[in-house]
């Protein structure tokens, strides 16, 4: 690491951040090593405003189940809209919207207030309690915020489903919810083309299979002909129309469930992770407070959709906690051309830019081919911060994101976090962190993130390990749904003394003790930031029992997503070659397409024979790691019953 420059923060970021300087840092490190409950049960009572206050912060009596600020009450909504209106900010702008064909929307504090209140009415009139768990598929729009607000303020849990997942995943998530209702529109707008949401539903609920569901509320975003299910299907703006946009906000504990939002595993069914109302909204205004610097006149984008964490935390919530003004984009990163983020940066002045290396490396391709969008043709003063997330970002887009989008002045905050920790747990702090491209640097105060052996035992700087985090954080994943159990094991097993396993190896610099991620140490892949199991994908892949036998999934390196989906299948009919097998590969794509969604599309599908197998009929995944790279296969081959398949497999399509 010390071979790397190094960037350490400006006089002039140390003097005016929220956190100044290596010392406020330490000091808050301190605070939290000294009592972390008084340390957090401070930082709670600063930044919430609490209908009613707890007296107790943090209730480890049934660890690993543990409960943050469990006798206060507050409301999610309240604390992300009338609070700020009640500070003067109602004619803030809360959201800029910018519509894919490039049309914009202001919505103020105010106006997106009445949207929501108006919506919390209807979804009441319509019987949806405290309690309920509503899920939202919809696109990136001002409508999707709101009901994700509109869920909170009635104490309603929503699961916001990602677009892009198919029926099937659609289906998988409403039945494991048992939500009462889905939130949808009738399409998408994406680059330029149409695309079917409303659709989507009607194929997911076919069959009467959902038996908790009763309404799917539509918003009219494109006009598009859409089919309709009489007493099922309700207009958003029907049923909003005549509501008052006044609603008293459901005072729920801290503890009761915001949030579920589903995301794979190392088996092959996703899983619920559930999250808090105080403990995640906490650590969400916090981060965003402390991360990204957010100051009044900032104008924050977050460019993650709300399918994803990131986009609950850093476009939802966070930046809404704190009276902040973001942009909100429904479009696509190359829609009209590559140039479409720095064409957006400069027409809203965005001042906070956060986004995915995978965007990073992908426009830097487009615009080294292309100068016409080249970044430098925009202006992007406004900017003064900038920040990455969802994998590890390789120090040539780095440097390039700096350089070429920050002007060589814009500290970049490379925020490792997860779906399952709610907010940011490994990151610099721009007024603090002397900054080394590719390191996530070190823990937020208050997180303590260690790496260790399979025993638990903390192993020394330069040498690789297991990410963990040894205490309890108020933002923290508090279960699976509906399975407790698989919580436990997944995060808390018993052989790593009650660390939270965050399913990564990590290293620390020996110098500085600075952490890098290298990597999932599960069967969970991270292509473009998306994150995918293995096992899912397989099982995707054998149920399509008419053509597949049997299939293997791996990931290798890939320069633009990060990982790569390579599966090895065999099938049920001789293996094909040439023009038959491109046949084949293409419609096994389709088929996962339909099964997942497009992200889950292997990259590369190899036939063979068989699989390689140990003596004892395991899958010699490494072996297929070793080939799916295109490097020599140093494994031992002798107890390959077909050694020739090497070969077969050696081919992708
Ligand atoms: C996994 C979590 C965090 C929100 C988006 C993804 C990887 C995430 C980083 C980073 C290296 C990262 C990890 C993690 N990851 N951020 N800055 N550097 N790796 O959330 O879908 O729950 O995925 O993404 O492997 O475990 P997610």
């Amino acid at each position: 690491m010390s071979e790397l420059k190094k960037y350490p923060p400006s006089a002039a970021w140390m003097a005016n951040a929220h956190v100044k300087g290596p010392a406020a840092y330490q000091a808050l490190v301190a605070e939290a090593e000294a009592d972390h409950e008084a340390y957090w049960g401070r930082l709670a009572r600063e930044l919430l405003s609490w209908k009613k206050p707890f007296t107790k912060v943090l209730n480890d009596s049934e660890a690993p189940f543990f409960k943050w600020f469990e006798d206060g009450l507050l409301n999610v909504s309240y604390n992300c809209l009338d609070r700020n209106i009640e500070a003067g900010l109602g004619d803030k702008t809360a959201i800029i919207f910018e519509a894919d064909d490039g049309s914009v929307n202001k919505v103020s504090y105010s106006q997106l207030l009445a949207k929501v209140a108006q919506l919390a009415n209807a979804l009441k009139k319509r019987g949806v309690k405290k309690g309920d768990r509503v899920v939202i598929y919809m696109p990136m729009s001002v409508e999707g915020v709101a009901a994700m607000q509109a869920c909170a303020r009635i104490g309603a849990t929503h699961s916001v489903v990602f677009g892009g997942f198919s029926a099937q995943s659609l289906r998988d998530r409403v039945q494991d919810a048992g939500a009462v209702m889905v939130i949808t529109a009738d399409e998408q707008q994406r680059g330029g083309k149409s695309l079917p949401l409303k659709a989507i539903v009607d194929e997911a609920l076919e069959g009467g299979n959902c038996p908790t569901l009763k309404d799917v509320i539509v918003y009219k975003r494109t006009g598009g002909n859409i089919a309709w299910v009489a007493g099922r299907d309700l207009w958003l703006h029907e049923l909003t129309a005549s509501e008052s946009n006044v609603c008293e906000p459901e005072w729920v504990e801290a503890e009761h469930p915001l949030f579920l939002l589903y995301t794979s595993g190392s088996t092959g069914k996703p899983k619920g992770v559930q999250h808090s109302t105080g403990g995640y909204l906490l650590h969400a205004a916090l981060t965003t407070k402390w991360t990204f610097d957010l100051k009044p006149d900032d104008v924050f984008w977050c460019t993650a959709d709300i399918g994803w964490v990131t986009g609950h935390t850093y476009i939802s919530y966070g930046p809404l906690a704190l009276g902040g003004t973001e942009v909100v984009f429904e479009g696509i990163p190359t829609f009209p051309d590559a140039g479409r983020f720095w064409q957006m940066i400069q027409k809203h002045k965005v001042s906070i830019f956060y986004t995915a290396p995978t965007a990073i490396r992908s426009l830097i391709k487009a615009a080294e081919s292309n100068e016409v969008v080249h970044p430098k043709n925009y202006d992007l003063t406004s900017l003064r911060l900038l920040g990455s997330v969802g994998e590890p970002i390789n120090p040539a887009a780095w440097e390039w994101y700096y350089q070429h989008i920050g002007g060589g002045n814009c500290p970049i905050v490379d925020t490792f976090w997860q779906t399952e920790t709610g907010g940011h747990m490994i990151t610099p702090l721009p007024g603090v962190t002397t900054l080394v491209p590719g390191s996530c640097t070190l823990p937020f105060p208050g997180i303590t993130a260690a790496i260790v052996d399979e025993t638990g035992n903390d192993v020394p700087n330069g040498q690789g390990g297991i990410l963990v985090v040894k205490k309890p954080w108020p933002s923290m994943i508090r279960t699976i749904y509906g399975d407790p159990e698989r919580f436990k094991k997944s995060y808390y097993p018993s052989e790593l003394k009650g660390y939270y396993l965050a399913g990564d190896g990590a290293i620390r610099d020996a110098e500085t003790g600075y952490f890098t991620i290298t990597g999932r140490i599960d069967d969970v892949l991270n292509v473009s930031g998306h994150r995918m199991g293995t096992m899912e994908i397989e099982s995707a892949l054998v149920s399509c029992t008419d053509l597949v036998a049997e299939a293997a999934v791996v990931g290798r390196p890939d320069d633009t997503t990060g990982e790569a989906i390579c599966a090895f299948v065999v099938l049920k009919r001789p293996r094909p070659s040439g023009d038959e097998a491109k046949a084949i590969a293409k419609q096994l794509r389709d088929w996962v397409a339909k099964e997942i969604g497009p992200i889950a599309k292997p990259k590369d599908i190899r036939f063979g024979d068989n699989l390689p197998k140990t003596r004892s009929g395991k899958i010699m995944r490494r072996l297929l790691r070793s080939v799916a790279k295109g490097e020599a296969v140093t494994q031992d081959t002798s107890t390959l019953e077909n050694p020739a398949i090497l070969e077969q497999l050696g081919q992708a399509y």
